[in-house]
């Protein structure tokens, strides 16, 4: 049937689609393969901790009722963590979600939204969506540039900051936050999207609620979906002043986060020993991928994270495309303007050494494969 359609909001035009990494399934049904090793989504590659799973089998027999849409159990496990009020958190489904929250609580059509360059490009999307206009801050040394931003801030309403930062791995250290927070007006929302912070192995990583007790302008997300692998239940949370928090429960859904995804989250947070051993795995993972990239002659960036931006000197599309035949996802680093970076999540040793074997086998095929530049090498 043709004819004229209801049109979508002006706004959507500016969007440029999401491209989540690929999937397993779909890599292993396109090559017919049978194993995949996923490192382009950093995810936690330790899976499902025992104590998650026997939570979920419990939670099971009463998915017919509707959850707990204040998420109150966890809010109050959370809170005596950290040492603060239930009123300090609010839980909904990932912080992709809590982000659209803030945005339909904080920016209005036409108010703008600092964000760094390159950086979780989310930020930049919810801010168009919304009206709002984004300003992007190309990062300094591959961090973020503190001096520039409370520059941009001075006419801003918001400004995001990804710490560790996604895709470069780089953090600011707490005393250059505390400089970014005393240098901006109290009026602007300063968002730190701490989706790492767990993973973050420098001594001088912000210890970010000391700096939200002395800051109300200041709004904290952390995830359930790196350290504590459960992506793919959706759990993340903003910790914020009380009054903050309100406005993201005026707009948040009803009932955000499932039964099981409460419970999930819960069980997790006990999980010390699935905490510790993602955490070891990862300082080792990602020593031992440096070393490896080192290695193979290529440059990469230290990180704070659970992932490395390595610079394969070549369009890291078509490497990336290679390595799925090998059953290796790898995110290459188009949608960041750097065409010829790929970010690689840190996985087990076992993973990691085979997507070092499949880089090497690529590369050297790749580097065969180039057309050499007339006039002989460069
Ligand atoms: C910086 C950053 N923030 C937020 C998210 C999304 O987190 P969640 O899974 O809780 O929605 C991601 C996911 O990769 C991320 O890299």
């Amino acid at each position: 049937m043709t004819g004229p359609l209801p049109r979508p909001r002006g706004a959507l035009a500016a969007l440029e689609p999401y491209i989540p990494g690929r999937s397993a399934e779909e890599v292993m049904e396109r090559f017919h393969i049978r194993t995949v090793i996923k490192l382009g989504s950093n995810e936690n590659p330790l899976g499902l901790s025992p104590r998650v799973r026997r939570a979920l089998i419990r939670s099971l027999d009463r998915i017919h009722h509707y959850p707990d849409g204040d998420c109150t159990r966890l809010r109050e496990r959370l809170a005596e963590r950290l040492g603060l009020s239930p009123g300090h958190f609010c839980v909904a489904n990932g912080v992709d979600n809590v982000l659209t929250c803030v945005g339909l609580a904080y920016l209005d059509a036409g108010d703008r939204c600092v964000v760094g360059a390159p950086t979780y490009t989310a930020y930049v999307g919810l801010a168009r969506l919304l009206g709002a206009i984004p300003v992007e801050v190309p990062l300094r040394d591959w961090r973020y540039d503190v001096q520039a931003t409370v520059a941009a801030a001075a006419g801003a309403k918001a400004v995001i900051v990804c710490n560790p930062n996604n895709p470069t791995g780089s953090a600011l250290r707490h005393d250059e936050v505390q400089e970014l927070l005393e240098r901006i007006r109290p009026e602007v929302l300063v968002v730190l999207d701490e989706a790492y912070a767990e993973w973050a192995d420098d001594p001088g990583f912000p210890d970010s609620v000391a700096l939200l007790r002395r800051h109300p302008n200041l709004m904290v997300l952390r995830t359930f979906s790196k350290i504590y692998g459960l992506a793919g239940l959706r759990v993340g949370y903003a910790i914020a002043a009380p009054e903050i928090i309100g406005a993201l429960n005026q707009v948040r859904e009803p009932f955000p986060v499932d039964r099981l995804a409460q419970a999930a989250a819960e069980a997790v947070l006990d999980d010390k020993a699935y905490v510790r051993a993602s955490f070891e795995n990862n300082r080792r993972g990602k020593a031992a991928l440096a070393k490896a990239f080192t290695g193979l002659g290529l440059r990469h960036l230290p990180s704070q994270a659970n992932f490395i931006l390595v610079n394969l000197e070549r369009p890291a599309a078509e490497v990336a495309e290679r390595l799925l035949e090998r059953g290796v996802i790898i995110r290459p680093g188009g949608m960041w303007k750097l065409p010829t970076w790929a970010r690689v999540t840190i996985g087990t040793p076992a993973q990691n050494a085979h997507v070092v074997a499949a880089l090497a086998s690529v590369l050297e095929k790749t580097r065969r494969g180039r057309p050499r530049a007339r006039g002989g090498r460069r």
